[in-house]
């Protein structure tokens, strides 16, 4: 047996390939899509051409937007087959097991599907990031029992989600809320469902595969389900007098507080920094319901940072502050991780299209420490 190595559990601190995607700077609390800060991204941009700067690596002309929202708004309606399946499924199962069974299903309707040249992949990408959308408003439509809302192409991509959800065209509002939090979710380096994203398109399967295994990933309370938990949270909090006992109570348990915490950033995520702006408004909001969330939210952000912010590093990571937020444009918090999903593949796409580019099977190593060479003991003298 050779001597015990050094075991970087849960990869901890691993550089396994080079990116040139996006840029995290845990210390500084800094984050870049292809060089660009991501504030300047969220004040000025729109999640259409942000998908086009991660995916392509530049910012679009106005010709080049055009064609891709072209190919965006072509790519929304949903395949009857697939609708009939997730119309059976969405009622009993998890949202997020239904968005990952109906987007496995897409092979079956796409020419391209098993044609894993650059450009049909690229295709294909597209098409995902309008399907998982459509796919994300239909389960909502389901889940609430009613009927699938079919695209409207005149709308952007974030207006046409809540239409497709909600049955009416949103506010203004609304969609620039929706379109800035699915700019902030688009796209975060080697997080662990891009990993898993890579680790299954490394073994030369095909993107649709690949994705359907970041998708799974993403569904973890650690990963992308940290947003309806942190929500959860707040209603279990119930009142803002009860915050700081309930967090102290949390921690005293050695409990983690969903929506803190981050393997990279040891500083505040400056995605939180951005939705946390949001709350401002919020606290004056119309609804009593999101009033009170705002104000919860914002004591067990004070609290956190006292005990944990400078002391150990712990700071509100993205999935802190979206509840309120989530709410306040009626998204049903069983759709936020659904909706990360839907942010986030056109990160997921953009990194597997990079890595094939210099692909190599992910193989890491296991250091066994079990026994060796055991005597098999037949049946009978067990
Ligand atoms: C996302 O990787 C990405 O980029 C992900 C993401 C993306 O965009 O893709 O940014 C999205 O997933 C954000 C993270 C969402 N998850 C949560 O909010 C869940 C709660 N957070 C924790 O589970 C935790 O912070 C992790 C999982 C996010 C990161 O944890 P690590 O790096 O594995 O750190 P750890 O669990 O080893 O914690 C180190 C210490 C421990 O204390 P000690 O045992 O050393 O005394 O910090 C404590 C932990 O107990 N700690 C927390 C805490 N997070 C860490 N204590 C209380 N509450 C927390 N949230």
């Amino acid at each position: 047996m050779t001597d015990k190595p050094i075991i970087d559990h849960g990869l901890e601190g691993v550089y396994y390939t080079e990116s040139k995607i996006a840029m995290i700077d845990g210390h500084l609390g800094r984050l870049y899509y292809r060089g660009y800060p991501i504030e300047t991204l969220a004040q000025n941009s729109s999640f259409e051409e942000v998908c086009y700067l991660i995916l392509y690596g530049k910012l679009p002309s106005m010709m080049e937007l055009d064609s891709f929202n072209y190919q965006l708004r072509n790519s929304r309606e949903i395949n009857p087959s697939v609708l009939a399946v997730m119309t059976e499924m969405a009622q009993k199962a998890d949202p997020m097991d239904t968005l990952r069974t109906a987007i496995s299903m897409l092979p079956g309707y796409d020419i391209d599907a098993y044609d894993n040249s650059n450009e049909a992949n690229m295709r294909k990408s597209i098409r995902l990031i309008s399907q998982v959308a459509s796919m994300t408003a239909a389960i909502g439509r389901i889940r609430g029992g009613k009927e699938y809302v079919a695209p409207d192409s005149s709308l952007s991509h974030s207006g046409n989600f809540l239409y497709m959800l909600n049955g009416a065209k949103p506010t203004e509002n609304d969609a620039r809320v929706i379109d800035i939090m699915m700019i902030l979710h688009a796209e975060h380096g080697s997080n662990a469902s891009t990993f898993t994203t890579i680790a299954a398109g490394s073994t030369l399967s095909d993107i649709y595969a690949a994705v359907t295994a970041g998708i799974a990933a993403l569904k973890g309370p650690l990963h992308g389900g940290a947003d309806e938990a942190a929500l959860k949270m707040l209603y279990a909090i119930g009142e803002p007098e009860n915050t700081e006992q309930y967090i102290e109570d949390a921690l005293a348990g050695r409990k983690k507080v969903m929506g803190f915490g981050h393997r990279v950033y040891k500083a505040y995520d400056p995605r939180a920094r951005i939705i946390k702006a949001f709350l401002e408004e919020l606290q004056h909001s119309s609804s009593e319901e999101v009033k009170k969330l705002t104000a919860i939210e914002l004591r067990a952000e004070k609290i956190m940072v006292e005990r944990l912010g400078n002391q150990k590093g712990i700071w509100p990571n993205v999935d802190f502050f979206s509840g309120p937020v989530y709410v306040s444009v009626g998204i049903p918090l069983e759709l936020f991780t659904p909706l990360f999903a839907a942010s986030r593949m056109v990160g997921w796409c953009a990194h597997m299209m990079e890595y094939w580019q210099d692909n190599r099977l992910i193989r890491p190593l296991d250091y066994y420490s079990g026994e060796l060479d055991l005597k098999y003991v037949p049946m009978s003298e067990r």
